[in-house]
């Protein structure tokens, strides 16, 4: 039996990954998630809005001048490469130590440095790159077209500069999700990562103010990823990478009897240390013994919508009596 799969066309011998954290920012860590059988490794995101902060912070340490002329580009390069080179210098490093696939990860939100950073992963060793591309909505201006049109830009200009496997990541949002995510995968992408967890707000009754919400995800998030990765499994032209809510091997098994690719995981190695991925491989094959599976293939998608299924329960939202189940008169 074993549990070996692929990834974005790379062949990997688990289909649990280290999702995108802080946890993938270390060398360590790195290597210990090798060891515990992570099947690849998504590394932390560059965020373009924390390469603009350092260089609007080192601008203002310099002359009070508004207008920096020809400097600011040149300053602006300098702060970038440097804010970049560290991260590049830690893809070299996993590069050289680890024998798993190292995935860069990039958020943008101008088109111009999409295009500048994502080149310099593929030349700095990453086996494929995950575009963070989770956006929220908020303008009342902005419209499906608009989002659409982002997306389709960056994608179709991205192929023309980078060969490595590009995968998307995406958010919850999306009042056409399912024909949106098909045509996502249409968009000659190799993998679609279902889905990121927004960083929550609350609200502090007794200072009235505003507040993180805990930033770690619940289990019963993993209820919505695994809907969609049902329905839209058998519907997609590329692989689905299931994020959000997996915490323990029976979600892993989960996803993948729906039909996901792969299965990434993020808050509970957060709450139970990065050597818990042990814990998620051993659990997984624990589970294919005792059903007789001896590879992964045997078993995915067993119970994802099929393509031309007309009603499932993942399509039902509302609890009427009938199908909730729970004693409604
Ligand atoms: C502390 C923390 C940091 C994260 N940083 C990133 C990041 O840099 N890039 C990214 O794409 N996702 C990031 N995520 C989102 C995770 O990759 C993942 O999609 C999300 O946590 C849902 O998975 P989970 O339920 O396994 O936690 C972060 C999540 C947490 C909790």
């Amino acid at each position: 039996m074993n549990t070996n799969t692929k990834f974005l066309g790379l062949d990997i011998e688990s289909p649990i990954i280290a999702g995108s954290c802080g946890l993938t920012n270390d060398i360590s860590n790195l290597e210990k998630l090798e060891e515990a059988g992570a099947g690849a490794i998504i590394m932390k995101s560059v965020f373009e809005e924390q390469i603009i902060y350092d260089i609007k912070r080192n601008l203002s340490m310099m002359a009070p001048v508004d207008n920096y002329g020809m400097s600011y580009e040149y300053i602006a390069a300098h702060v970038a490469d440097d804010s970049l080179g560290k991260y590049f210098d830690l893809i070299k490093e996993a590069k050289k130590h680890l024998h798993i696939p190292i995935v860069g990860s990039i958020n943008c939100y101008s088109f111009e440095n999409w295009m500048t950073y994502t080149r310099r992963f593929q030349d700095a060793g990453c086996d494929a790159l995950e575009l963070n591309m989770a956006v929220l909505p908020y303008e009342t201006s902005l419209s499906c077209e608009d989002v659409d049109r982002l997306f389709s830009d960056i994608i179709n200009t991205l192929r023309k500069s980078v060969t490595i496997p590009i995968s998307i990541k995406v958010s919850q949002n999306f009042t056409d999700m399912a024909n949106f995510m098909q045509r996502l995968s249409w968009m000659n992408v190799d993998g679609i990562t279902m889905f990121n967890k927004a960083l929550n707000v609350d609200v502090d009754i007794d200072k009235m103010s505003i507040c993180h919400a805990p930033s770690l995800s619940s289990p019963d998030e993993i209820y919505n990823t695994l809907r969609w990765v049902a329905i839209l499994s058998k519907k997609l032209r590329c692989d689905i990478s299931a994020s959000t809510g997996v915490h323990t091997a029976a979600d892993v098994v989960k996803m993948l009897l729906a039909g996901a690719g792969t299965v990434q995981v993020v808050s509970c190695l957060y709450k139970n240390g990065v050597n818990y991925m042990k814990n998620l491989n051993d659990g997984l094959k624990a589970w294919m013994t005792e059903h007789g599976f001896e590879s992964i293939d045997q078993f995915r998608g067993k119970l994802a919508v099929k393509p031309n299924e007309q009603s499932s329960i993942f399509f039902r939202t509302q609890f009427m009596k009938h199908f909730a189940q729970i004693g409604e008169d």
